[in-house]
């Protein structure tokens, strides 16, 4: 019965994009270790080493603690715990919007934002970039949805200017940073663009939070925006350690979420452990700038460091530095014999990014030393004698 499934499998393993989720045995600082190695980490979005803060697993055991491991209920049903109701605040505060609505996953705030928001009589325009739970998210509402090439501010007002007319409402999705490229778009102009041809402006700050601004709001505070009107998206699973998703923007549009979200309604509210960290997590994020600090210099000696080897960086604007290396196959075995050099960076093959342009995507961390990175750019500079 499931043999067509096995020859689906044989398929991927031949065309090398079979993938397996490895075994990790321990983590500590920059280091992971697998099949009994140590190796350097390159692969964590972690990027202020906060999942280990000292302060936030406080946060995460007192919750466990004092409310128990899980929420138990939905929070339409059985209500919010303190650790929810004070995060959305925190998190409302901390990206200038008027209200933040949590949900369990950053996944799960794509899927129930497009969805409640658009629908069949709507126009969502999209950046060909963008990440796979957005993409879903605007297939799922049933809303016209049109792509725009990566980071094409013209394009986009070309779509915009011949197709706004013909819908209720229209939304513009990109990404603040995006994941797989490292790469922010002209967000200011495609704001301006957006607010002109009376559409809402969506962006998933997933990778830019606690990370840009001088306080580490993220993407818009980079630009130095402005946030009122502006539907922000992000995850609480990457820079802030811990786990959940949300949204923050207009009081109507959190307010219509929390009516119309199924993702939000139908699902057991984040575990009051996972809130807490987060909690505590935005409070180091303004009390210690330092990491942020450490995580800027450790991009700046990483891309330089890289491209004195002479390997092709496809952006070094963000803590996310691809390296470009085309075919799967070759991707797969840079991706071996790093490892075989003692680093760890995945290769990141088709459908996560377009046909052609796999590559390594390294990963810095505040948790990287001077060090880490002298020898990491040691196994790059191996496998660059014996590419
Ligand atoms: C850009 C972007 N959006 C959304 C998500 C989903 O977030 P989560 O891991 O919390 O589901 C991710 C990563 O996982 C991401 O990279």
């Amino acid at each position: 019965m499931f043999e067509n499934l096995q020859k689906e499998l044989d398929d991927l393993e031949a065309r090398g994009l079979r993938r397996i989720c490895r075994q990790v045995e321990a983590v500590e600082g920059a280091r992971i270790r697998m099949d009994g190695r140590w190796l350097l980490h390159f692969s964590s979005n972690g990027y202020l080493g906060l999942a280990r803060h000292p302060a936030v697993v406080a946060a995460a055991e007192e919750a466990a603690a004092r409310y128990g491991t899980g929420s138990g209920s939905a929070r339409l049903i059985g209500g919010n715990l303190p650790p929810h109701e004070e995060l959305e605040r925190e998190l409302a505060r901390f990206k200038q919007a008027e209200d933040c609505l949590l949900f369990s996953t950053g996944y799960m705030a794509s899927l129930g934002i497009i969805t409640a928001l658009t629908g069949p009589e709507d126009l969502v325009v999209g950046d060909r970039l963008n990440h796979a739970s957005l993409i879903d998210a605007c297939r799922l509402s049933g809303a016209a949805l049109r792509v725009y090439p990566h980071s094409d501010a013209d394009r986009l007002e070309e779509v915009l200017k011949e197709r706004r007319g013909r819908y209720r409402r229209a939304m513009v999705v990109t990404e603040g940073v995006f994941s797989m490229d490292g790469d922010l778009p002209p967000l200011p102009r495609i704001a301006e663009i957006t607010r002109r041809h009376d559409a809402w402006l969506l962006v998933d700050d997933a990778h830019g939070t606690g990370v840009f601004g001088e306080q580490g709001r993220g993407s818009l505070e980079h630009f130095g925006m402005e946030t009122k009107e502006i539907l922000q998206m992000g995850t609480l699973s990457k820079a802030l350690g811990s786990q959940g998703g949300y949204l923050a923007g207009p009081r109507a549009a959190v307010e219509l979420l929390r009516n119309r979200a199924r993702s939000f309604i139908y699902t057991t509210a984040p575990a009051p452990a996972c809130s807490a960290a987060a909690l505590a997590a935005l409070q180091v994020v303004r009390r210690e700038p330092d990491l942020r600090r450490r995580l800027w210099e450790n991009v700046r000696r990483w891309t330089s460091g890289l491209e004195g080897l002479g390997w092709d960086l496809i952006s070094k604007t963000s803590p996310i530095v691809p390296v470009r290396v085309g075919g799967n196959r070759e991707t797969m075995a840079l991706a071996k014999a790093l490892e075989e050099a003692g680093l760890y960076a995945p290769a990141i093959r088709p459908p996560t990014v377009p046909e052609g342009s796999a590559r390594i995507r390294t990963s810095l961390t505040s948790l990287h030393t001077a060090g880490d990175l002298e020898e990491a750019l040691g196994a790059f500079k191996k496998c660059l004698q014996t590419s």
